[in-house]
């Protein structure tokens, strides 16, 4: 697999705000980090693109240069909203924008942490482009999530590199955390424990901090390799392997729920590498259901912040399972790249699913002869992706409208589709 998109847009940001030149190795081929990239080169960031990875000339954590034009974040929130974190502690202004897609999402979820910290941020409304004024140093804060985002949690740390004394982030349910090893892995002392209130954790910084250079080599993207698993796992006869691939606890909930659903699923050769969990998972289809249960499975309540990536792909998966499966408390599917509760169920019922659509979530009902059908991806690389599994079951043709939206994360993905099936 491809490096892991998460990661590769913190090791480059964090290489960049380091003292020294880091060496990034398996570099996410996305269109989303290469907007990082080119962010970093207009904030004055030298970064030579080697055949054995990236190298990033690190200016120091208060060494950004103010660009000369506002800052295209494509389609990209984690650039953005990451970017939000770490330009809140530069002294100049910048402007952030993005696609049409990126300007319709919610940043006030960052900008008023960070306006807390002492960064002056304009924004349409709440939503892009972001104009930030930043200031060094900041104020620490202490602040508790509302909304559950591994972006956010990170926007903040981020900005916590350049505040004056500990910034400290507690979350209801755990995320992602990417950052947290990262920043580690530069040499940033990263405090974690639980938080005085039952069940809530948190995750903290001291600043100023300063960075030191390092060799990172990312691990393989499991969100990417999780397509590819989902169709071993539902098509007759599969098996696959897929070795070095990212299997960081909070992101691999994806595969305990298709172990549930009766999926063989095992982790091999675990090892840490860079600070993150890698191995191989070896996935052998096809699902063979606990049989004898008609209640859908239910996804709800605390799974779904480790889960959010993987749910459009879990609905078609769902459609498969004798019960089919329910998720809810999923609303944060409504701002993604696209409304993905609405594009799941109009893709699902093109297919001939029987789907009820929720408010926070949707139902599928189980054991689906899915039926291609031409399907509107809305310029959302997930939801092109878990269609074209989907397309994989279903008897007949299947046309993925504007499908080249993959490159978003994942620019090898149908070549390497062809190459596993059959
Ligand atoms: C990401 C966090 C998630 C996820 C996104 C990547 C990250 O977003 O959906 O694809 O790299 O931190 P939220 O933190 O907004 O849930």
């Amino acid at each position: 697999m491809p490096g892991d998109k998460s990661i590769s847009h913190r090791a480059a940001m964090i290489a960049a705000l380091a003292n020294g030149t880091s060496l990034i190795r398996n570099f996410s081929t996305s269109e989303d980090c290469a907007a990082t990239l080119r962010c970093l080169e207009q904030l004055g960031v030298s970064i030579a693109r080697k055949s054995d990875g990236l190298v990033i000339k690190g200016v120091g954590a208060r060494g950004l240069r103010a660009p000369k034009e506002p800052l295209d974040c494509g389609n990209s929130g984690t650039t953005m909203r990451l970017l939000a974190g770490v330009l809140a502690g530069q002294d100049f202004e910048t402007t952030l924008t993005g696609d049409e897609s990126l300007r319709s999402r919610p940043m006030q979820r960052i900008i008023e942490p960070l306006g807390m910290m002492g960064a002056e941020i304009h924004s349409n409304d709440g939503r892009p482009p972001l104009t930030i004024r930043g200031r060094n140093p900041l104020r620490p804060i202490d602040y508790e999530l509302l909304v559950s985002s591994a972006q956010v949690k990170s926007a903040i740390l981020l900005a916590g590199l350049n505040a004056r004394g500990q910034t400290k982030v507690t979350e209801q349910t755990p995320t992602r955390d990417h950052t947290e090893r990262m920043l580690r892995w530069f040499g940033v002392t990263v405090e974690e424990g639980d938080a005085f209130k039952e069940g809530q954790t948190f995750a903290a910084v001291t600043g100023p901090a300063s960075l030191t250079a390092r060799e990172v080599l990312v691990p393989g993207d499991i969100s990417s390799a999780a397509y590819f698993i989902a169709a071993a796992a539902l098509l007759e006869g599969s098996l696959l392997e897929t070795a070095n691939v990212g299997l960081n606890p909070s992101r691999v909930a994806f595969l305990s729920v298709v172990k549930l659903s009766g999926l063989t699923v095992n982790f091999q050769d675990m090892r840490e590498q860079c600070n993150e969990p890698v191995g191989i998972v070896r996935v052998e289809g096809p699902l063979t259901t606990k049989e004898s249960t008609d209640t859908p499975l239910m996804i709800n309540g605390e799974r779904i912040a480790g889960l959010i990536d993987e749910l459009p792909l879990l609905a078609v998966i769902g459609s498969q399972l004798v019960g089919g499966i329910e998720i809810r408390d999923a609303r944060e599917l409504r701002v993604k790249e696209s409304d993905r509760i609405a594009a799941t169920v109009a893709g699902l019922r093109a297919m001939n699913a029987e789907v009820e659509e929720f408010e926070d979530g949707l139902r599928v009902a189980g054991r689906t002869r899915l039926r291609g059908a031409r399907i509107d991806s809305r310029g959302d690389h997930r939801i092109a992706m878990s269609f074209a599994v989907a397309g994989l079951l279903a008897e007949g043709e299947t046309e993925i409208e504007d499908a080249e939206c993959v490159s978003v994360s994942f620019p090898e993905f149908f070549e390497l589709l062809e190459s596993v099936v059959e």
